[in-house]
């Protein structure tokens, strides 16, 4: 069975389908005092959660109360699907007195689910999900082949694109796209001296001149990274530059100033809800889920 969050009906029930199972719908009721109750209307032996964890801290709690329901009615087997999967950042402390937060709500989600499955998390030095959740299956899919599709799309309508990843957290994915569109691609430089405050370089300038630019990344917080970047590449002469990206957490205002920068599309995996959504990922969850299900 597949068990969808609140506000996730929409990708489980895709996800079901393409499965073939049923799909029932947690509910959370918040009381005045600003806690939840959590009712799920049935259970299954296995049961697939579905809940991409952006704006994640409501959420957390929430998907516990979830997985205890679920076991206290039968499930033996609990499925975590989070598409996106959140507080993979901070995975040291860089000031003495900060939470290490990789660690702390990988040991929380691993206690509460057999197995997770998420895509493309956002990792800066740690290689692998398995050193976090040491205790429970993790599956991370990439959707670099995914990406690469729209990359290929592109380079057939207009012929002289390049692959650009604005920073080197990104490189992994702007390679990995390069090579299976058949594209070339370079790293920009990226300084980050504020949660909004980057500047961008690059020694590789005269690659981008009226080049036709897509942009990768994996995750579009504040915008600041891709509208710098497309402001840099727009200095440097490109000819046209959109960007491809997997988690898409930004607002609409952003969204703006990414346009006026020079951005003329965004298009992200429907990971996160958000307008910019053009790329599925529910056959990349629905294939993994067939593994699990047939073993
Ligand atoms: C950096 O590590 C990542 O690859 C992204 O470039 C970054 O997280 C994007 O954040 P923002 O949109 O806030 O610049």
């Amino acid at each position: 069975m597949i068990a969808a969050m609140p506000g996730e009906r929409s990708p489980a029930s895709t996800l079901a389908e393409q499965l073939n199972l049923p799909l029932c719908e947690i509910s959370v009721h918040t009381f005045p005092d600003g806690e939840s109750l959590v009712r799920v209307p049935q259970s299954a032996s296995t049961v697939i959660v579905y809940s991409s964890l952006n704006q994640p801290n409501d959420k957390l709690i929430n998907l516990s109360l979830a997985a205890s329901a679920l076991r206290d009615i039968g499930a033996q087997r609990v499925i975590l699907v989070a598409p996106y999967l959140c507080y993979m950042r901070q995975d040291k402390a860089f000031n003495e007195g900060e939470a290490v937060s990789q660690r702390v709500i990988g040991e929380m989600l691993a206690s509460w689910f057999d197995r997770i499955i998420t895509v493309e998390p956002h990792l800066h030095r740690t290689q692998c999900l398995d050193e976090v959740f040491s205790d429970t299956d993790i599956t991370v899919l990439s959707a670099a082949p995914l990406l690469a599709e729209i990359a290929t799309r592109t380079q057939q309508k207009q012929g002289n694109s390049i692959i650009v990843g604005p920073d080197k957290e990104a490189s992994r994915w702007a390679e990995a796209v390069a090579t299976a569109s058949n594209l070339p691609f370079i790293i920009l430089d990226k300084t980050r001296t504020g949660d909004t405050s980057v500047s961008i370089s690059s020694a590789e300038t005269g690659a981008v001149r009226h080049k036709d630019i897509i942009l990768i990344d994996d995750v579009v917080s504040t915008g600041t990274t891709l509208i710098c970047a497309a402001q840099y590449l727009k200095d440097c002469n490109a000819k046209s530059i959109k960007a491809v990206v997997v988690h898409a957490l930004f607002g609409e205002a952003e969204y703006t100033q990414m346009r006026n920068a020079g951005i003329k599309a965004v298009h992200s995996t429907d990971s996160v809800r958000h307008p910019t959504n053009s790329i599925k990922i529910a056959p990349l969850l629905a294939k993994t889920l067939l593994q699990e299900l047939n073993s």
